[in-house]
């Protein structure tokens, strides 16, 4: 797949002025946007996310060394590092992926080449969009070429996971790097967390898919999330003793068996479960609504937004203002946080027709809804692209 690819531009050119010579491949990864099947991920459950058009550019050329220098176009940063000594920079977040990526396919028993590398990204941060996965997934695939080594994609989704949990210190499930290395141009990727068996979903036409941004940068994302994920442990723990067998996950658990337990069970932990399970459900019965291309149907199951604010609590005042703005506007399916949450995106369904529409209203109705102060919003329609890809230049 060939692109216009803004970052690509961008990476090759600050190669030129940075190594003096050009790149000798360029390794595109996408964002994400879930669709729906939020912090289902880490309890084994079902996810149904989308890669976008807004990429991360490595580009890269090899080296006879151990040595790799990556410089950080947008960032005006850069770092170096050997590859027989891969420490995590306290410091400096960025460094830790390209590093993290590097000690991981290592740890794997691949020996790795150096690479002069460049990195340009025009997936908006803290937006939600998993500007994260896309760096581990476009490194991975660049040091994996210079070694001409071919890691199951699956694999590779993993290893990449470990990077963030050892390197980045989030304990995210699997979603984000499976998409970002699995996707594919208009479908929707379902994918079971439980032995990341996946399809691809095909999406109808004649409907859009909006972000929009609220423009509160997720703060919270790291120590909430690794607060939630402990949640559903215990959660996971008190089932399995009340019901008498052991469990694995909350994948184990039907509504059923949450119903004849759910008055019993302390809170918080009795709301994360109903979350966790409900949602699974709301994942299977979206997919096979888009298949069916039955829009109104898979529109409501995007309220699942409610049960992400009131028992999962991973909202905040501004992405509920931005559902209701989005909800108010004629053309608008549904509408829901996607990603970790506390800040970042909404994801809007759309009818293709309504699209300018709802880009033009939007930020004035969530103005309207916050009143004073409200921060600045930033929506943009989104393609439905491909998992990442090497390109030689
Ligand atoms: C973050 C994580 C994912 C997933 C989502 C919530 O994006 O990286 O693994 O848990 O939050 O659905």
């Amino acid at each position: 797949m060939s692109l216009n690819v803004g970052s690509l531009q961008r990476a090759t050119e600050v190669f030129h002025a940075s190594f003096g010579a050009p790149p000798e491949i360029a390794t595109i990864a996408p964002g994400r946007v879930n669709l729906i099947g939020e912090h289902t991920d880490y309890n084994e459950g079902f996810v149904l996310p989308i890669a976008v058009d807004r990429y991360l550019c490595v580009a890269a050329r090899g080296r006879n060394d151990k040595k790799v220098r990556v410089v950080a176009a947008d960032l005006n940063d850069s770092d170096e590092f050997n590859l027989d000594d891969l420490q995590r920079d306290e410091q400096v977040n960025w460094r830790n992926y390209p590093r993290g990526v590097a000690w991981v396919i290592q740890q794997n028993g691949i020996e790795l080449k150096g690479i002069d590398a460049v990195v340009a990204s025009d997936i908006p941060m803290g937006a939600g969009l998993s500007s994260s996965a896309a760096i581990e997934v476009g490194f991975a695939l660049t040091f994996l070429h210079f070694v001409q080594v071919d890691v199951p994609r699956p694999t590779l989704a993993q290893w990449c996971q470990l990077v963030e949990h050892k390197f980045a210190g989030v304990q995210c499930g699997i979603m984000d790097q499976m998409i970002a290395l699995l996707g594919k141009e208009n479908h929707a990727l379902l994918l079971d967390c439980r032995d990341l068996s996946h399809q691809l979903v095909p999406l109808p036409s004649g409907i859009a898919f909006v972000v929009a941004d609220t423009g509160v940068p997720r703060t919270l994302a790291a120590s909430e999330y690794n607060i939630r994920r402990q949640q559903c442990e215990e959660a996971v723990k008190w089932l399995s003793e009340t019901l008498g067998r052991p469990l694995k996950s909350l994948r184990d658990v039907t509504i059923e068996e949450l119903g004849q337990v759910f008055n019993e069970m302390p809170e918080p932990i009795r709301r994360r479960a109903r979350h966790v399970i409900t949602e699974n459900n709301r994942v299977l019965a979206f997919q096979q609504a888009m298949r069916e291309g039955a829009l109104k149907r898979a529109g409501y199951l995007l309220a699942s937004h409610a049960s992400l604010r009131d028992d999962y609590e991973v909202s905040c005042r501004e992405l509920d203002a931005m559902v209701n703005a989005l909800m108010s506007v004629d053309g608008v399916y549904g509408a829901r946080l996607t990603g970790a949450g506390f800040g970042g995106a909404c994801l809007a369904m759309v009818r293709e027709d309504a699209l300018a529409r709802v880009l033009e209203e939007v930020p004035k109705r969530y103005a309207e809804e916050l009143g004073q102060n409200a921060p600045e919003p930033n929506l943009f329609a989104v393609r439905v692209s491909d998992g990442a890809w090497v390109q030689t230049l």
